[in-house]
């Protein structure tokens, strides 16, 4: 283990650390109480559309990560604590907001880090009745989770949800939650991982018998291609689904993910925003991709039971992380108001097309948490997948 580790990651890490708190601080000061979704020509604050409202819970959600990290004793904490509150309170009442598929994105980040830092389970609570919401989106027929735009359809996103009503189940023991958790998994898995690990971004299903239709697409390339942010959302999604249930199903369609992300993904480590992109935009990276990724091959690697192939997925994204730092940090561009460059929101409907954008924000200071959290455990332990499930 100890050769993946290099004393310069470690620093370039902490430094990365260093300057994403000091943008998010220059946020919360320049546009207080201002959830951001995507920059503009690098600035937070404008008029472009959200086309749907799943954001708001990372800008919270990193604060709650830079708390963990810096910890309790540390002069800012108190500062990012606050902070933290302050951002998180406001979200509560979207624990009953049933028009979108997202709610994981919300709660996992703003409310589920909180009550792991405090342990109160009034936050709990709210946790618990958001993945409850969420389950009431699942339709019998077609055995999924219907997206925000139509009844019929399911998007490969909702693997990112779908571990709020996992942990909704296990919490109040409710068998009925778990099979809506398991069974839009199984639906997932089988009608948008294609059987050489690259996902369609959508499934459209016939309403009345249930029965799949096809795959399609809102925001990538085209119907059958790879939309690389819908295959990172599948790979950390499915690795957080196998955590709950333990379903080896879901391990295997997580490495599926990952090994289709490591072998068409650039040396660098940083996908195209979709894999089979016209000539035109090619050239069009996704960060907020890696950075998912990253975060999820973090997890991944200590989740089976090959350890040879947990090394291989934990010195894959040391090296993504270390290709965004030394690429991607918007350090050298003091009117740049992100951290990471060249994340993509919608490229169809040219929002947030190589910006900053909060998920990607987020993704990567939870991943450069985790490796700096493990990087220091290492003297202690032999192998990522000799270390416990938080
Ligand atoms: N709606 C989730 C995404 O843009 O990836």
């Amino acid at each position: 283990m100890i050769q993946f580790i290099h004393d310069s990651d470690r620093e370039s890490f902490e430094n990365a650390l260093r300057f994403g708190q000091r943008q998010i601080r220059r946020l919360v000061e320049t546009h207080p109480d201002f959830y951001p979704m995507y920059t503009s020509e690098g600035k937070w604050k404008h008029d472009g559309p959200a086309w749907t409202h799943w954001c708001d819970g990372f800008l919270p959600g990193l604060m709650w990560l830079f708390y963990r990290h810096l910890g309790p004793e540390h002069p800012d904490a108190r500062f990012w604590m606050e902070n933290a509150v302050r951002y998180s309170k406001p979200l509560e009442s979207r624990k009953a907001d049933s028009d979108v598929h997202d709610l994981g994105f919300i709660f996992f980040s703003a409310f589920y880090r909180w009550y792991q830092v405090t342990r109160d389970k009034s936050i709990r609570d709210i946790v618990l009745h958001a993945g409850k919401t969420l389950a009431q989106r699942f339709n019998e027929e077609g055995q999924y989770l219907r997206s925000f735009v139509t009844e019929d359809s399911v998007f490969i996103d909702s693997m990112m949800n779908v571990g709020l009503i996992f942990y909704a189940a296990r919490e109040c023991n409710d068998r009925k939650l778990r099979d809506i958790a398991v069974r839009h998994c199984i639906t997932t898995r089988r009608f948008l991982v294609r059987s050489d690990g690259s996902t369609a971004h959508e499934g459209i299903f016939d309403l009345e018998t249930g029965e799949f239709l096809r795959q399609n697409t809102q925001q990538g390339f085209r119907a059958d291609s790879c939309w690389s942010r819908g295959l990172a959302w599948a790979l950390y999604g499915f690795s957080t689904s196998y955590e709950y249930s333990r379903d080896p199903r879901f391990l295997q369609t997580a490495e599926a993910c990952a090994d289709y992300y490591i072998t068409h993904t650039p040396a660098d480590g940083i996908p195209p925003w979709d894999y089979n992109a016209p000539p035109e935009n090619r050239s069009l990276v996704d960060t907020s991709a890696a950075a998912i990724a990253a975060a999820a091959l973090l997890r991944l690697c200590r989740q089976g039971p090959d350890p040879i192939k947990g090394h291989f997925y934990w010195s894959t994204a040391i090296h993504i992380l270390r290709s965004l730092c030394n690429k991607y940090l918007a350090t050298n561009d003091p009117a740049w108001e992100g951290m990471l460059k060249g994340g993509v929101y919608h490229v169809n409907k040219d929002l947030g097309v190589d910006e900053s954008v909060m998920w990607g924000e987020y993704f990567f200071v939870e991943a450069l948490e985790e490796a700096l959290r493990v990087m220091a455990e290492m003297p202690k332990r032999t192998a990522p997948a000799a270390l416990a499930v938080q």
